[in-house]
Formats: C-alpha cells, sequence, structure tokens
C-alpha cells in the first residue's frame, strides 16, 4: 500500500486529500501546509495524518505538490536536500497549473525523478472531479495503477499528452469557475423572475448536472441536446437568441483561451 503526502492542503491539495482519503485507508494519507492549522483541521476531519514538508519527502510515496506555481521553487529548493539522500523510490505528483514535467524535474534538482503532472479540479473533493494525467518515462505500469487507485475516489482520470494540460486545465481546471458564473447568472435570472434565491441557486445546479450527465450518458452532441428542448416558437429558443446576440459562445471559447494562454505563460 502506497503512502500519499500532501505538500500544500489548499482548495486544490485539500480536495485532492479528500478524494485520496476516499480510496485508500486514510492513515496511509500525510497532509502538511504552511499554516499548519489548516493541514491540523483537513486531517482531524478526514482522519489522516499531519507532517511537515520534509517529512512527506522523506517517506510519502507519492509526494504531491500543492502550492501555487508561483511559490514551486521555493517549497522544493527547501525539500530538494532531502530528496537527493533519498534511497527508497519516490514519484513527486504536480497539479501546477503550466509546469511542465521537465520543468517539475528542474525545479527539483534532478531531470530524471519520476513525476506525474496531473491537472485536477474541485469537484474531485466529491468524487466528481476530472483529473487528467501525464506520467514520465521512468514511471512504471505497476505505480501508474497504485496512483490510479490511490485517486479513484476523484472522479474521471485521463491520461493526456505533457503538451495538452495546459488545453485541459482550461477546460475542466478552469471549467468549474466559469460553470459557477453561469450558475449564478441563471439564479440571478431566475430570482429577477421571482423565484425565491434559494430554489432558483438548487433548479439551476440540478439542471447543469442533469445535462452534463445526459451528455455523458447519451453520448449526444450538446446542439443536439439543445435542439431537443427548443420547440418551434417557443420560450427556449428565445432564450437561445438572447445568449448569441450577446455572444455567449464566443465568451465562453475567449474564456478558455484566456486560461490557456495564461497556463503557458505561468513556465
Ligand atoms: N484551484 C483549482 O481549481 C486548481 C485546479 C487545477 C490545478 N490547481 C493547481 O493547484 C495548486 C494549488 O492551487 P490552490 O488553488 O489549491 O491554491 P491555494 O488554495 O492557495 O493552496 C495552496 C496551499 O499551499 C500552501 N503553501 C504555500 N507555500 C507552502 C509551502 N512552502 N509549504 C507548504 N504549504 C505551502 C498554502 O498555505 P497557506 O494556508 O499558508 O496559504 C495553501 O494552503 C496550484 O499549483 C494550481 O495551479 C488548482
Amino acid at each position: 500500500m502506497a503512502t500519499l503526502g500532501f505538500i500544500g492542503c489548499g482548495n486544490m491539495g485539500g480536495a485532492l486529500a479528500r478524494a485520496a482519503c476516499k480510496s485508500i485507508p486514510s492513515d496511509q494519507v500525510f497532509l502538511a501546509n504552511r499554516t499548519p492549522e489548516k493541514a491540523t483541521a483537513l486531517a482531524e476531519e478526514l482522519g489522516c495524518r499531519t507532517a511537515d514538508n520534509a517529512a512527506i519527502a522523506e517517506s510519502a510515496d507519492f509526494i504531491f505538490l500543492g502550492v501555487k506555481p508561483q511559490m514551486m521553487a521555493d517549497m522544493l529548493a527547501d525539500i530538494t536536500p532531502i530528496l537527493e539522500k533519498r534511497e527508497t523510490r519516490f514519484i513527486l505528483v504536480s497539479m501546477a497549473a503550466g509546469l511542465t514535467i521537465p520543468r517539475i524535474r528542474e525545479l527539483a534538482g534532478k531531470d530524471d525523478y519520476p513525476v506525474i503532472r496531473i491537472m485536477p479540479n474541485t469537484p474531485s473533493a466529491i468524487g466528481e472531479g476530472m483529473v487528467f494525467y501525464d506520467c514520465s518515462e521512468n514511471v512504471t505500469k505497476q505505480e501508474e495503477k497504485l496512483f490510479l487507485e490511490s485517486l479513484s475516489g476523484a472522479g474521471r482520470l485521463a491520461p493526456l499528452a505533457d503538451h495538452l494540460m495546459d488545453a485541459g486545465s482550461a477546460v475542466a481546471g478552469c471549467g468549474p469557475a466559469f460553470a459557477d458564473l453561469f450558475l449564478e447568472a441563471l439564479a440571478d435570472g431566475g430570482v429577477a423572475c421571482g423565484l425565491p434565491r434559494a430554489l432558483a441557486m438548487e433548479s439551476a445546479a440540478q439542471m447543469m448536472i442533469g445535462t452534463a450527465k445526459l451528455m455523458l450518458e447519451t453520448g449526444k452532441h450538446p446542439g443536439a441536446l439543445k435542439d431537443a428542448v427548443c420547440s418551434p416558437g417557443g420560450s427556449t429558443i428565445q432564450g437561445v437568441r438572447a445568449l448569441e446576440k450577446a455572444g455567449f459562445r464566443g465568451a465562453v471559447m475567449e474564456a478558455v483561451i484566456a486560461a490557456y494562454e495564461k497556463g503557458k505563460a505561468l513556465r
């Protein structure tokens, strides 16, 4: 059984730690955070253990790097001497937007460390995440299997080549924020039409879940699913007209491309 150590337990590291505790025994999961109280509170909630960065670098089989991309260099600089001295096998798991496998290796001080680059999203916390991953050439099939088992509680896991990771990140990693804007706006619209706020939020969210599941489970194109809602001369097509007039689809595409460009610039 592998041990997982999380360095950085913020929004994303914390979400993955939750997923890990659903996938493997929680006493195999260790949490460290710059503000230790955050790790302590989460560990208490999940029934896992706390540690510090050095202890995780010394002993975890999978070392999850959960700090912001801009903080990665400083955090890794502190643990580089420990990693260098390690005699046991370990794998660095980076979730940082924009940082490629070669860049992670460079920051960690060795160009042949085994690395798994992942691009998760926050719904991983409740088992409905999308997690892209790419293994460096020296991660074995057995280790990949162990990694997938350890994060199986996160949701869907899919391999994605390193050079496409920024694109995957822009859609699924940043996407929850775009979806949240849409949800909030839907609910605001409902409130403007007289729905109580709580009901407007709940119905918007359930509609989003249902629509996404309908697409995944039927395999139908979203355009076809949209057509099925738009009765000729009906009210939905008027809403579609309003969205098209406001440039909705172009705005969403621009959002994805803006996030993609920023991801590439983080290197
Ligand atoms: N948020 C997302 O939806 C998302 C999606 C995909 C990928 N990511 C990636 O996930 C990573 C983390 O992002 P986030 O949104 O989770 O950021 P966050 O909420 O700010 O979490 C970062 C955490 O790292 C801790 N930290 C900073 N320096 C540290 C150090 N030297 N040692 C130990 N802990 C340290 C911070 O501690 P404090 O409590 O002291 O601030 C904080 O809890 C980023 O690389 C990001 O690109 C995020």
